[in-house]
């Protein structure tokens, strides 16, 4: 049995698919503090059965100790977690207490139950600004932000979890940029508010929740002056998950692997692409740059093939098809009728 914390997020829930379709039984462990239980019941919609939830928080270890009480947990993929990097500026000791002391706890309940498998979720912004492009997984680490020393520090720590005892299985995830949804339409990205991240803010902009995007920058180094990353279809990633899962017994000492297409796209690209998909226009207006933000951030994904046999499938126009299915069907997120 699998434990997925953070499960009934946007990509925990992407992964529960996939993870169903690999075959491998799952447990969602979830406080539901930026999701809804609704994800679960589209996914539930989705694969045709009931999947096990416990509402529960991973700084609470009686709340995680019922899991383990009622199923034996093999592996863990440990997402849940806090993720917007501005709001991690203004509190950062809530980030620091939710993601680090979560994951503290995480692990020794895990330890506590002879659980020694974790997949973590750690994110390309731990090579902070980097020298160059693509990103390999040896490149300095650094960090701008506390959301980003929250990953950082949780490496680190799994990373001497592993010193400690070598009969652990450990596996880092350093996600790009995910964007896209399921084909199904059904679940998706639903953030709070206003979004930060580039892909929903695009989407709301083309259902005119939005009047227009403001485009961070247009005189960085690149190929039209606008930020480039690598934007990864969701499903893709999620698929990551389970090849990670099932290359779990292979690996030595702590494997950490990119997760992103080694393709670079402004956010003009991404602004054409999405028009282009949708059929809608998305209205701009060039702002000034936003703090923290690199000019260019994407991945070298050659040793996610080399070690997990995995590499990304969908492509730019299929992650804005997908988001734009999802939107348009979905305009007030998972509290729309369906
Ligand atoms: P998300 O917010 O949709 O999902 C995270 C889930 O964790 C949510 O359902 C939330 O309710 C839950 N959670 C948070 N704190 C918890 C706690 N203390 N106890 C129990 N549950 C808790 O985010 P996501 O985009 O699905 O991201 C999943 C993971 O991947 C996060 O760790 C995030 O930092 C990491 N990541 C995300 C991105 C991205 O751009 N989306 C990129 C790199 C890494
Ligand atoms: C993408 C590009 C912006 C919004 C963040 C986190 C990172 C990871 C992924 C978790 C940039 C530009 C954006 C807007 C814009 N998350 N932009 N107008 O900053 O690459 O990465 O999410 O780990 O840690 O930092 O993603 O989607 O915010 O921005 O012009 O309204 O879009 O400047 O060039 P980012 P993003």
């Amino acid at each position: 049995m699998v434990l997925v914390t953070g499960g009934a997020g946007y990509i925990g829930s992407h992964t529960c698919i996939s993870l169903h379709e690999a075959g491998f039984d799952f447990v969602v462990f979830d406080n539901l503090c930026n999701s809804s239980q609704e994800s679960l019941a589209r996914v539930e919609k989705i694969i045709g059965k009931k999947i096990p939830f416990y509402q529960g928080d991973i700084r609470n270890k009686q709340d995680l100790q019922s899991v383990f009480d009622t199923y034996k947990i093999d592996s863990v993929i440990h997402f849940a977690g806090l993720k917007a990097v501005g709001e991690s500026v203004t509190i950062p000791l809530h980030y620091y207490d939710n993601n680090i002391s979560g994951t503290l706890v995480l692990c020794q309940v895990m330890q506590e139950n002879n659980c020694k498998k974790i997949v973590f979720s750690s994110s390309a912004t731990v090579y902070g600004d980097p020298h160059t492009t693509p990103i390999k997984e040896d490149f300095p680490l650094s960090a701008t932000n506390p959301y980003g020393r929250t990953k950082l520090f949780i490496e680190e720590i799994l990373r001497d979890l592993y010193v400690s005892d070598n009969e652990y299985k450990i596996i880092l995830l350093r996600y790009f940029n995910p964007v896209g949804a399921h084909k199904s339409g059904l679940i998706g990205e639903d953030p709070n508010g206003i979004p930060n991240n580039l892909m929903p803010f695009i989407s709301q902009t083309a259902v005119q929740k939005r009047e227009f995007l403001s485009v961070f920058g247009d005189d960085y180094d690149t190929h039209d002056g606008t930020g480039v990353r690598d934007y990864i279809h969701v499903v893709d990633l999620a698929l990551g998950h389970v090849k990670a899962l099932q290359n779990m017994d292979n690996v030595q000492n702590v494997l950490t692997v990119n997760l992103g297409t080694g393709k670079g796209y402004s956010v003009l690209d991404m602004v054409k692409a999405f028009e282009k998909a949708s059929g809608k226009k998305v209205p701009y207006k060039i702002a000034p740059r936003r703090a923290g933000d690199v000019a260019k951030c994407f991945a070298d994904p050659s040793y996610a093939f080399e070690v997990l046999g995995w590499r990304a499938q969908k492509g730019v126009e299929e992650m804005c098809e997908d988001s734009w299915r999802w939107q348009s069907q979905n305009p007030d997120g998972y509290d729309s009728k369906i």
